[in-house]
């Protein structure tokens, strides 16, 4: 699959190069992807949605690593709107772009616009979510996604002092989970569970909601006010006489809009501490909350690292080479199983941020102030 679809322009390309006798390598935009004479490649990034720091970051990282690697872009979001993104990534197909890179914002919702993408035998690599339904995603670049959900929950045991202090609780804990539409949800959910799942069991963590199930507990488009929606409801419903001791978050978005809802019901005082709050992405509003003591934990995943793993990928694709993956059997869409490209999300607390987040530069001391 690769090789036939690089046969051609690789060919092209070289004919040129031997024909033309020119310093082939060059582009306009300083690129070396050319696909004829002097034009260079095309890649569409179709991201989700702008609402959110790290995905404005994943579209700037990614056009960053393509145009290093000589590829023209063009960069569209999808505004969490399903439709939108797929007309985006029509449109992209229309003007002819040589490889797609697409964030789905639902990931069931591309298999038509994919069969369009391999009519005109454009490689697709799926960016950071899989995208469902498909035979034609090529490869899938993400971070350990499971492993994501062992954190935050670990995290939770950790702050808890649930194995230190067998004798300590019962203490309550509320389950939130993402959108029920990313293929992401599952995996951070079931990771968590793994590890709540035991103290759940033998009572010492107790849900008093009882909402416990996926289908329970998810959020739509992971909209930090539905679930500052819920969280108003379950401390209404369930807590006006017994105090939340932590809540399982799965992404720091949710997390804001969950502490809001605490903060109103006046959590935040000595007699009423706020709970153990996980989170995801150290998007800086929420490493701010980290660092004044509202938010506990997130998790970061590099997205320079992501974007350029979805950039070699794309490299690779063309130039009819295999990229470089790490897991070839967990991620089954459905169609195929994807190969993926994984990378280690990393715990980070007050304790670490610095050294983690700044001290790495992705992000700024100024940012945090
Ligand atoms: C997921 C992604 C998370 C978070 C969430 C909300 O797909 O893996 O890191 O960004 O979307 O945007």
């Amino acid at each position: 699959m690769t090789n036939r679809r690089a046969a051609l322009p690789l060919l092209a390309a070289a004919t040129a190069c031997a024909l033309l006798l020119t310093a082939c390598g060059q582009n306009s935009e300083g690129g070396s992807r050319e696909k004829s004479g002097d034009e260079a490649r095309t890649i569409g990034i179709a991201m989700p949605t702008k609402s959110s720091e790290r995905w404005i970051a994943d579209g700037r990282n990614m056009t960053t690593s393509l145009k290093k690697a000589g590829f023209r872009t063009t960069l569209q979001y999808g505004e969490d709107d399903p439709d939108q993104q797929v007309s985006q990534i029509e449109n992209m197909i229309t003007q002819g772009v040589d490889a797609l890179v697409i964030a789905a914002i639902n990931g069931e919702a591309l298999s038509n616009v994919l069969q369009q993408a391999a009519d005109a035998d454009i490689p697709v690599i799926s960016y950071d979510r899989l995208i469902l339904g498909s035979d034609h995603v090529d490869y899938y670049a993400s971070f350990d996604n499971e492993k994501v959900g062992e954190l935050q929950a670990g995290y939770i045991v950790d702050k808890l002092e649930l194995k230190d202090r067998p004798d300590e609780g019962p203490f309550n804990i509320e389950l939130f989970a993402g959108s029920n539409d990313d293929n992401n949800t599952k995996y951070f959910f079931n990771g968590a569970m793994k590890v709540l799942k035991p103290y759940i069991d033998d009572k010492r963590l107790v849900v008093r909601s009882g909402q416990t199930r996926l289908n329970q507990v998810t959020t739509l488009r992971w909209d930090g006010g539905t679930a500052q929606k819920r969280m108003d409801d379950l401390l209404t419903s369930t807590y006006s006489s017994a105090r939340v001791d932590a809540v399982l978050s799965p992404y720091d978005g949710i997390s804001i809009g969950i502490l809001s809802a605490l903060k109103s019901d006046d959590y935040g005082s000595s007699a009423k501490p706020l709970p153990v709050v996980t989170g995801q992405d150290a998007e800086a509003a929420s490493v701010k909350s980290i660092i004044a003591g509202e938010q506990t934990q997130t998790v970061y995943k590099d997205t320079r690292a992501l974007a350029q793993v979805a950039s070699d990928m794309v490299g690779a694709v063309l130039d009819g080479k295999e990229p470089e993956t790490n897991d070839t059997t967990t991620y089954d869409n459905g169609k195929k199983v994807v190969p993926a490209h994984l990378l280690p999300p990393v715990s980070v607390d007050k304790s670490n941020y610095r050294s983690v987040l700044v001290d790495s530069g992705y992000l700024k001391a100024e940012d945090l102030r």
